[in-house]
């Protein structure tokens, strides 16, 4: 029986992820196809989309080399097993990661979402330590309001309550930096903030709680996105490399958003010139068009675990899709497609005109907050007293309503469009924004 995909008439067996399931439900918003900057709606009309779909289409939308790609992988070789087997082209995706990532980025090991790559990184790290007779690091630092994914690591370090308090005691010798947010003395600022480099400091205080001995690895968002994009301030990342370093702990940025282009430069480690052990990635790698994600180490922390007989397996780890021929090749051409286009010295050139948009919306109902870097911008409204997030949530609503696709995280509206966005369309996105928000209650 042919599917009417354009309007399923049961949408109760499917639960939606971070979704109003029953506000959906009753009132859906459907995506039936897209293209370049735009999604179609199951009614006919097109959204530009603000949001890169979930920050992973840096590319746009149904980009030929990619959809080509994966089409002919396949039909060549669909699948091959991932343990104790290879296929050419996760090695290739591999060499082409490296020839873009930091110098000292060496290896890649592949995962299917950012959430894994998480995972994948936290254990890196405990073994890391382990396999040099360093046993005694297994403590794992993150920061308060970040996002690290859903998975039990991942949210034990991280720092939204909302993904934290329905799920128990989670991972224990956990600590957490304080955040970065300083409304008081940052507001309105245009790229990075001039106040809350000590705030790294305070790794020093953990550090001197514990024992270095005693910590594996500090993990950051090296700009935090989903708590509703938080700029590290001038000096912060240095400073916690300068930190880390000192007392033998490894960094590890988690760059699922920020790799790939997001910041103008192909990972935020060489926007910020500061260099971690691992770098988390996904969501760009492909384009979002198939689950994959990375973790890539330095030679140092890779070469840690190649010791012992040679037929051993060094690290036990991994996953049934690591490596999946059709993701890598999707990951190859989306590579391909970010070099050929220009998109991340693109996304540097247009930066400075997304930020003037996106202040000009200073002064609007309800804007309390303005704050931007790369092709990343955020607007934070005041809350309705006693109601969050819904404010948000109407501009949301209201903004879909006017066929522009924004994102909201608690009242914070985020925008990340892909890397392709022209000028004319950040005056779109931005105009309608100004629009819904001097109409919003
Ligand atoms: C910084 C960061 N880490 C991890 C993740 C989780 O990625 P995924 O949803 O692919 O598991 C995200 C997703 O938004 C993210 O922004």
């Amino acid at each position: 029986m042919a599917l009417d995909r354009k309007a399923p008439n049961d949408l109760n067996a499917f639960w939606m992820p971070f979704t109003a399931n029953r506000q959906f439900k009753k009132n859906p918003r459907m995506f039936v196809g897209a293209k370049d900057m735009h999604y179609t709606t199951s009614d006919g009309r097109q959204v530009l989309d603000g949001t890169a779909g979930l920050w992973c289409c840096n590319a746009g939308h149904c980009r030929p080399k990619i959809t080509e790609a994966i089409q002919r992988q396949a039909a060549e070789l669909d699948y091959a097993p991932a343990f104790q087997m290879g296929h050419p082209v996760a090695f290739e995706l591999a060499n082409r990661i490296i020839e873009i990532a930091p110098n000292g980025i060496e290896h890649v090991f592949y995962t299917n979402s950012g959430s894994e790559s998480v995972e994948t990184a936290l254990k890196l790290a405990i073994a890391y330590h382990r396999a040099r007779g360093e046993g005694t690091r297994t403590r794992l630092i993150g920061r308060e309001r970040g996002y690290h994914g859903v998975n039990f690591g991942g949210i034990s370090v991280g720092g939204i309550v909302n993904n934290r308090r329905m799920f128990g005691s989670l991972l224990g010798g956990v600590d957490h930096l304080p955040h970065t947010h300083l409304p008081g003395q940052n507001a309105w600022t245009r790229g990075m903030p001039e106040h809350g480099a000590n705030l790294a400091d305070e790794l020093e205080r953990i550090v001197a709680l514990h024992g270095a001995e005693t910590i594996a690895a500090v993990i950051v968002e090296p700009v935090a996105g989903s708590t509703g994009v938080l700029i590290p301030p001038k000096g912060y990342l240095q400073r916690l490399r300068e930190i880390t370093r000192k007392h033998g702990i490894l960094l590890i940025f988690d760059e699922v958003i920020t790799g790939f282009g997001r910041l103008g430069a192909p990972f935020a480690a060489q926007y910020f010139d500061v260099l971690p052990d691992m770098m988390t990635t996904a969501k760009g790698l492909t384009n979002g068009v198939i689950p994959m994600g990375a973790v890539l180490t330095t030679g140092a922390v890779h070469d840690a675990f190649m010791q012992g007989p040679e037929h051993v397996i060094e690290l036990f780890h991994g996953y049934t899709y690591s490596g999946n021929p059709i993701a890598s090749a999707a990951g190859i051409a989306t590579l391909e497609t970010y070099k050929e286009e220009g998109l991340f010295e693109r996304a540097a050139e247009i930066a400075p005109y997304w930020e003037d948009a996106l202040h000009s919306l200073k002064g609007l109902p309800h804007v309390i907050d303005i704050r931007n870097l790369g092709l990343i911008g955020a607007v934070e409204l005041d809350p309705i007293a006693g109601e969050p997030t819904k404010r948000a949530f109407n501009a949301f609503l209201s903004a879909y309503d006017r066929n522009i696709l924004i994102r909201t995280t608690g009242d914070i509206i985020a925008m990340s469009p892909p890397l392709m966005i022209s000028k004319a369309q950040i005056d779109t996105l931005i105009g309608t924004l100004a629009d819904v928000l001097k109409k919003l209650d």
